[in-house]
């Protein structure tokens, strides 16, 4: 089993009791999350669980009220670029890109943190800004053809179909070499078949070497793909497990429907039906 094997291996990110206060609101509450080298990790749970904020905790973009993140074997400081140097990526759930800058471009941006040039070097235009620039541009170039955007390389990023910038957020990510990706919510907004190609993609990129933790509402798609699934429900880690395990879980189910769990499966919602269908008899009896 996958996940037997990977949690033999060092983790790749250990978040150790991660919470995040708003003034009176508790946004992520104690959460420990830990993700291994060559996993897929699924973060789920109701709109307004926290998943993003904590997201935002791990990559330094807010400095979580208590808790520690920890990428190997190095707490990290939360610092957005020093979190991206130490080797975390990231996509947004509203997609940032450079919509002006071609897509290419957009990839180099993302290339900018493992290239040691400096600007004296960039403002000279030397040969050794130009060979880096040249290495730059190869290795984006790989990233675009493995993204499949090799062919709208001089595109505004603007004029891209809504996946293929979806995609080309993935890219760009990829472009600091990251050993975790972290994508919130990538096939949001996607139709079936680019949900599908995303899937895909996550898969290839797991196999390249990059564990990717994923918050996604398609669950079809977390069930898929995740080693491993984390449930967040109210700022809280419900459960935790292989997916098998998290399907199941009464209180998972409870907390998408948002009543008490009871009886038997799809017992309330038979009853629903039938006063529905009792209720369209009398309509037209009228
Ligand atoms: N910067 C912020 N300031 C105040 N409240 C916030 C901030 N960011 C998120 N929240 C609140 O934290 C809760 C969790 O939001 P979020 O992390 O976006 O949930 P999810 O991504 O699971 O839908 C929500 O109640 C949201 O309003
Ligand atoms: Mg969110």
């Amino acid at each position: 089993m996958t996940t037997t094997a990977a949690a033999t291996t060092a983790p790749v990110l250990t978040a150790t009791g991660v919470t995040m206060r708003f003034g009176g609101l508790t946004a992520v509450r104690a959460v420990d999350l830990t993700v291994h080298r060559n996993q897929i990790v699924g973060l789920i749970g109701p709109n307004g669980a926290g998943k993003t904020t904590f997201f935002n905790c791990l990559t330094g973009l807010y400095t979580p009220t208590e808790g520690t993140v920890t990428y190997r074997d190095t707490v990290l400081p939360p610092k957005p670029h020093l979190v991206t140097q130490a080797g975390i990526a990231r996509t947004f759930q509203n997609i940032r890109l450079f919509a002006n800058m071609t897509v290419l471009e957009n990839v180099l941006v993302g290339r900018h943190t493992r290239t040691k040039e400096g600007l004296l070097s960039a403002l000279l235009r030397g040969p050794a800004f130009r060979r880096a620039e040249k290495a730059s541009e190869d290795r984006a170039m790989e990233l675009l053809a493995f993204t499949g955007l090799a062919a709208k390389r001089d595109h505004l990023a603007r004029n891209l179909p809504y996946g293929e910038q979806r995609r080309l957020e993935i890219a760009r990510a990829l472009a600091s070499d990251p050993g975790l990706l972290l994508l919130d919510e990538p096939t949001a907004g996607m139709n079936p078949q680019e949900t599908r190609d995303t899937e895909g993609l996550v898969l290839a990129i797991r196999d390249q070497g990059t564990a990717v933790l994923v918050i996604e509402h398609d669950m079809r798609f977390i069930f898929n793909l995740c080693d491993h699934v984390a449930v967040l429900v109210q700022g809280e880690k419900l459960v935790e497990g292989t997916p098998e395990t998290v399907q199941r879980d009464e209180r998972v189910i409870a907390a998408y429907l948002g009543t008490p769990f009871e009886g038997a499966p799809g017992e309330a919602e038979a009853a629903e039906v039938q006063a529905a269908e009792a209720h369209a008899a009398e309509e037209t009896d009228r």
